[in-house]
């Protein structure tokens, strides 16, 4: 190998280098090099110093190369791109007018909703589901990865053996593994590896699950794209965002195979919205019947409220665009073009534009297409804190970002994107704040998303289920735990093998009651004929599989039951709680009386 470039430091020289780096690395300091990147080596000491941190430097400048489409000065050169733009100063949305997206409402049931539910049972046997979970989950501050977190603390589920035992019912159900790709990121990687080991994958074989880590990216200290050091032989690296997604799909191969595997669907889900399939068949099914390639489950957003809306974005001689467009952009927009009064309620309270949740489904044909056209980078961004007025230099070092949900601003080919709202807690309700930020949002009317509302949202799905079985339901009144409003009961839970979908649940419940703080619990090919639960008692039922149970004309005695007991402040302080309960605020206690 011949020295390239005169810059370069001596430690590539082919002597010097000789064993101390790889080819690929050698390959690459050169190249980075060329691009403007020589301040990476400037201080290096001289041969023979620092061996050990300059190899672990070559090797992170090479993890990162490796896992950016096109490499490192790939990364670079978008990076100058969206940077001039963001300097410019120019706005996005230049000569867009804010339109309402297609939509399909299934914000309360009825006969659509029932048939976009049948036809999407049937569509999900040919679907997979996406799960990102690479996210940090700052706001919560939990010491684990959300996926562990309890959905509810009856009988203590995690979010991830829910979603398993959702997609296990489903597949043994429709009779074909449904695939399930969890995206980590080296925070959550050897969490989800191990947790999903200690359950033997709640019940999934091997092969259903796929996982594919993403990799942080390097920030970028100035306009030219010079890549970021922490402190000397450390890149600074920074998360690129969940739209990572798109490109591990891509690049692993994962969504070709799915496609050869005969998937139609992904459906792209959080990693702790326990209500996501509540809503997530119906979805898909309304994707078939509207033929949708690109379908957002959203809820209805009052104006104002900080939660991107998705509006069609049509402009003169180009394709409309229906995208989440950020709330505080939405507004102004608004003025500046067909309404001076900004985002207004409609004769229900609702904006036009509904409220986007990142829950989508993508038909994976022409996604394959966008993903090979984009090489799987799909609508990057960045978002520098400029210094100054001179939009010359950072207040902190910036890098570019991805989200998901952006995927249709890859489309070219006259791709079909649409929206399917649900009532928000029928579909929506994830656990993203620590308890004392979801008080102060409960505060300002806003939803706290904390683990506690997350489960009382969970129940809340069970009592709507039975409900529209024709089951009497009576609530207990609200309390406030720590700030955040729980409705103490029933507090119910309907199993996947239970039921998949309303129609289910209606063909298994007949009449009954329920009322209080009763609990009920369902699992497996249970029916229930005029049940009665009152206050103060529980019916659990886990019917093994071939084992149906009927249950008829029954009340049920308080020989056990629930009661939810608020921790104490010493409790709320002590690491000898489960941090599960303190994120929380309650625990969950049986008590059996001996009759
Ligand atoms: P959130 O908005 O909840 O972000 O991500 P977060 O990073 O998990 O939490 P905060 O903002 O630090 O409090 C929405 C979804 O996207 C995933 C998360 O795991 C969650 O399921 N995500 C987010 C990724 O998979 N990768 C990322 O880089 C970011």
């Amino acid at each position: 190998m011949q020295i390239q470039n005169a810059q370069e430091p001596t430690v590539f020289s082919n002597n010097s280098a000789a064993g101390l780096f790889s080819d690929a690395e050698i390959q690459l300091a050169r190249e980075l090099i060329s691009d403007g990147q020589s301040h990476l080596f400037s201080d290096w000491d001289e041969p023979g110093v620092g061996d050990h941190e300059k190899r672990r430097f070559m090797a992170a400048l090479l993890n990162a190369h490796l896992a950016y489409p096109g490499g490192l000065t790939a990364y670079t050169r978008n990076a100058r791109l969206l940077l001039a733009e963001a300097a410019s100063g120019a706005n996005p949305f230049e000569g867009c007018t804010p339109a309402q997206p297609d939509l399909v409402d299934l914000s309360s049931f009825g006969p659509d909703y029932d048939a976009a539910e049948a036809e999407g049972l049937k569509c999900f046997a040919e679907s997979a589901v996406v799960l990102v979970a690479g996210g940090l989950g700052e706001r919560l501050g939990y010491h684990g990865i959300k996926l562990d977190i309890p959905v509810e603390v009856t009988e203590t589920t995690s979010y991830l053996a829910h979603y398993a035992s959702l997609i296990k019912a489903a597949s043994d159900r429709l009779g074909r593994p449904i695939p399930l790709i969890i995206m980590t990121s080296r925070d959550t990687d050897e969490g989800t590896r191990t947790t999903l080991a200690a359950n033997k994958n709640f019940g999934l074989p091997e092969g259903q699950i796929t996982i594919l880590r993403q990799e942080l990216v390097p920030a970028l200290s100035d306009m030219k794209a010079s890549l970021a050091l922490e402190k000397k032989y450390e890149l600074l690296l920074k998360p690129h965002g969940h739209g990572d997604i798109h490109t591990l799909l891509h690049t692993s191969g994962t969504a070709k195979k799915l496609a050869e595997s005969g998937v139609r669907y992904l459906l792209f889900i959080q990693d702790t919205n326990g209500q996501v399939f509540n809503a997530a068949l119906a979805a898909i099914g309304v994707s078939e019947q509207r033929g949708y390639d690109f379908n957002s489950i959203a809820v209805n957003r009052i104006p104002g409220e900080a939660v991107g809306g998705i509006a069609r974005l049509v402009k003169n001689g180009a394709p409309d665009l229906t995208i989440n467009v950020e709330y505080n952009l939405l507004d102004p927009l608004l003025r500046a073009t067909v309404s001076p009064e900004g985002d207004v309620p409609d004769e229900k309270g609702f904006s036009k534009f509904p409220g986007n949740i990142n829950l989508l489904i993508v038909r994976l044909a022409p996604y394959l297409k966008v993903l090979e056209s984009s090489g799987g980078v799909v609508a990057e961004f960045v978002n520098p804190k400029f210094s100054d007025a001179t939009r010359t230099s950072f207040k902190k070092p910036a890098r570019l970002e991805t989200l998901m949900q952006d995927l249709p601003k890859n489309f070219t080919s006259g791709e079909k994107v649409g929206v399917t709202v649900f009532d928000r807690v029928w579909c929506f309700s994830a656990c993203k704040n620590n308890l004392a930020d979801a008080a102060q949002k409960v505060a300002q009317n806003s939803p706290p998303e904390s683990a506690s509302s997350a489960e009382n949202d969970f129940y809340e799905a069970g009592r709507t289920k039975l409900r529209a079985a024709g089951m009497t339901v009576e609530d207990s009144p609200q309390e406030m735990l720590q700030g955040v409003p729980f409705t103490t009961g029933p507090r119910v839970i309907l199993r996947p093998s239970f039921a998949l979908t309303l129609a289910d649940v209606r063909e298994k419940i007949q009449g009954g009651h329920i009322s209080g703080d009763a609990t009920l619990v369902l699992e497996g090919d249970v029916h229930l004929k005029n049940v009665t639960i009152p206050a103060g008692t529980s019916l659990i039922v886990h019917a093994k599989d071939g084992a149906p149970v009927t249950i008829e004309n029954f009340t049920a005695t308080p020989k056990s039951r629930f009661t939810i007991q608020p921790l104490t402040d010493e409790e709320m302080q002590s690491d000898q709680v489960p941090e599960y309960l303190r994120i929380r605020g309650y625990r969950i206690v049986k008590s059996t009386e001996i009759s």
